[in-house]
Order: structure tokens, then sequence, then C-alpha cells
């Protein structure tokens, strides 16, 4: 029943401070990626994010992107989680037994304290009204419930290496875009920084570096070649944007590097990976 995260009381208590301080932060992020998302696309494929039928896939619980989308397009979110999209019962029943206990706790406890304001905010800096309409479902993204070629757009923001089987997804991507569609994706590898997802890492690269390390949410743990390999068998058309963090190189010392000779310094200091392209 517990698909996706474990979790202890100390992660609970650290994600609570993070969430007190950040919630609006965090809406005016999703948006700022929102902004550039847009931007990429007009500079790479002269494709405007209007009228347009997309999918965006591992949506999450706060589903910024599908909210986002909304605005001026068809949009469907989907996630391998039940949504907590309302507070009633049956929602209540439907997340506890598809997500288990735990994650319904956290989600039900962030939702409730915490977003109302993130919406507000959210729906403040998009000019948008919280009544336009999208529409959320439970699925695999290794098995989209989609006729082929139904999208002009997918995207997928930071879920990508949460996913079992990467190339079941890219086909899926493939199968379900429309001749043409585009799609834009975003990768937290493995190696980068915080790529171990650790709320509160006793050091840098901590993950890497600790044999004994378990996520406590599932990781694939691909390494960036593995997913250009990938993506460039499904894709003609296909960009690989990966760029380094200059804030993260700080840490990267003479000794880390040492210790972690096995990754390149780009794996390590990266921002997430973008991958763009068309069908
Ligand atoms: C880090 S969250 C990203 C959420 C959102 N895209 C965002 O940027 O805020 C990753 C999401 O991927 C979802 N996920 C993991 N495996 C999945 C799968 N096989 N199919 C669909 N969604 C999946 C998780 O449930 C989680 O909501």
């Amino acid at each position: 029943m517990e698909t996706y995260t474990r979790s202890n009381l100390k992660d609970y208590f650290l994600l609570f401070k993070k969430r007190l301080i950040s919630t609006k932060q965090y809406a005016r992020n999703n948006y700022v990626k929102f902004l550039k998302i847009q931007k990429d696309l007009r500079t790479e494929f002269n494709f405007e994010l209007k009228n347009k039928k997309v999918l965006d896939i591992g949506c999450g619980q706060r589903y910024p992107y599908t909210y986002l989308l909304s605005k001026h397009n068809n949009a469907i979110g989907i996630d391998l989680d039940v949504i907590l999209l309302r507070h009633d019962y049956r929602n209540y029943k439907a997340i506890i037994y598809k997500n288990g206990l735990n994650r319904f706790l956290k989600t039900f406890l962030r939702s409730l304290l915490f977003d109302r304001q993130y919406f507000k905010e959210l729906s403040r800096l998009s000019e948008k009204s919280r009544k336009s309409q999208f529409i959320i479902k439970h699925m695999n993204a290794e098995d989209l419930k989609f006729k082929e070629n139904s999208f002009d757009f997918v995207l997928s923001i930071l879920s990508f290496e949460h996913f079992k089987n990467v190339e079941m997804c890219v086909k899926e991507v493939k199968r379900v875009l429309k001749k043409g569609g585009k799609f834009y994706i975003t990768v937290d590898i493995y190696t980068k920084l915080h790529g171990g997802h650790e709320i509160n890492p006793k050091r840098p690269w901590n993950h890497l570096l600790n044999k004994n390390f378990k996520p406590n949410v599932y990781l694939n743990k691909l390494r960036m070649e593995e997913y250009e390999t990938i993506f460039s068998k499904h894709f003609k058309k296909i960009r690989f944007i990966c760029k380094e963090d200059p804030e993260v190189k700080r840490y990267l010392t003479p000794e880390l590097k040492d210790q972690l000779s096995n990754y390149s310094e780009i794996e390590l200091t990266m921002y997430p990976l973008i991958i763009m392209g068309e069908k």
C-alpha cells in the first residue's frame, strides 16, 4: 500500500518547519519555473502554451503546473498518488487506501494548514481564477490511459527520477503526443547535490558518500547519460540542457572531488536536467 515514501516524526517536523516559512515562496518558485518553461518553449520551438491539450505527468499533491497550465489550456494532471482535491470522506478513504496512512496524514495536515495560502499566492501571481477547470487523474506514467495522439504538449517536472521504468514512460509520452507535439521534462539526477532527496543531509552528497544510504522516496538512480540514451532512442528532435549551478560548486572541495571521482563535475553540480523535444 505504501507506494511512495517512508517517513518518520523527525521528517514531519522538518517539513512542517520548512513549509511554515516558505509556503508563499514555494508558490513563487513554481510560478517563476512556469515562466521559464514558457520562455524555453518559445525560444526552442516557437511554441506558445495557449489553447493546447496538455498533460502534466507526476503532477504532485499541489499540482502547481496543471493548475497554471489550465489558465489558457485544456489541462490534465496525472499522478501515481491519489491527489487530495476535496476534503470529503471518499477522497480521504481513497488516499489512505492507495497512498497509505502515513502519506495521508502528511498530505491532510499540509492541505489544512498551508494550501489555502499556497493557492491564493499562485492565483495572485498568475492572475488566474481558482475556478478555471482542470482534471486530475490517478494513473501510472508507465501505463497512460489515453489514446495515442491525444496531446499537444506533455510536461513532467521533477518526477522522472521517481519512475521505476523510465523507458516505458518515455514510450508512453511518445504514444500520447500528437505528431509535432512537444514535451518538456526536468529531472533531478541522483548524482546532483540534492539528488538523494534527503531532507536534512549530514554533509554535501551524503547520499553518494554513505554506502548505507536509503532514500525516503523511491529513486531510480539513473545517471545523466542513461537518460540521454533512453530519450534519444525514442525521439529524434531532442535537446538536453545541463547547466552547472555555481552555488553548488562552492561545496565541491578538492577533498570531496577526490572522494566523488567516479562522477563528473557537471553530474555533481548541475541544476535539474532539462529534456525538451518534439514527436
Ligand atoms: C517530486 S513530485 C513532483 C510534483 C510536481 N511535478 C511538482 O513539481 O511540484 C513527484 C511526483 O511523481 C509522482 N510519481 C511517482 N511515480 C509515478 C508514476 N509511476 N506515475 C505517475 N506519477 C508518479 C509522485 O507521486 C509525486 O507526486
